[in-house]
């Protein structure tokens, strides 16, 4: 049998309304109190803002990713609401995966630096974040709720790694 062979295939894509459901069922997975399929809804059918990726190993959904192209200013800014993998398929790289093409989606939009916000002790995402390049530049306090603090964590492209030549509205 050659290499590789009989080994599920990840694929990530971009979300439809069929897909908020199962949306849905990763969030309920992966947190406490997920966002409810209306939201979600909105996240998807809102695709000139949202940008909502699915990930799926073997055609089953394992993980998401929803970004939005925020105006600050004259700066186009990427701001990550959020990476989730069902916790059978962490650590196989999928969460890395998928930041890294909501990212290069958000900076095709024309994205110039990427925010986002995540729970102080969470290790896994803190990790994740910071091996992709993110930095922590602030506390927020009670931004989960009393006594659940936020870490504030940006990105900033380098030099060269401004928005892509080629601007995608569709992607
Ligand atoms: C955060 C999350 C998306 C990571 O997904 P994942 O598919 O397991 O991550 P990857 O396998 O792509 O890991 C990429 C990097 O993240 C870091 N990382 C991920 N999980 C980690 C863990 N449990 N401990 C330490 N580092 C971890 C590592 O640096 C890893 O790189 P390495 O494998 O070279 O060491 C996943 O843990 C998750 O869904 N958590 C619950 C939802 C959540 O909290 N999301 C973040 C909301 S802000």
């Amino acid at each position: 049998m050659a290499r590789g062979a009989g080994l599920a295939v990840l694929r990530v894509r971009k979300a439809t309304l069929r897909d908020v459901r199962l949306m849905a069922e990763l969030e309920r997975s992966c947190f406490d109190e997920g966002y409810p399929e209306s939201l979600l809804a909105y996240f998807v059918m809102n695709d000139e803002r949202f940008i909502c990726l699915l990930a799926e190993l073997g055609g089953i959904a394992v993980g998401m990713a929803i970004g939005e192209l925020e105006e600050e200013g004259l700066k186009a800014v990427g701001h990550v609401w959020t990476i989730e993998v069902l916790a059978p398929y962490r650590r196989r790289g999928i969460g890395e995966r998928l930041l890294r093409e909501l990212e290069e989606r958000l900076r095709a939009r024309g994205a110039v630096e990427f925010h986002l916000e995540v729970k102080v002790g969470n290790e896994p995402a803190i990790r994740l974040y910071e091996k992709m390049g993110y930095i922590k530049v602030g506390i927020l306090r009670d931004y989960y709720g009393p006594g659940q603090d936020g870490i504030f964590m940006v990105k900033h492209l380098g030099p060269g790694e401004g928005p892509s030549k080629w601007s995608c509205g569709a992607c």
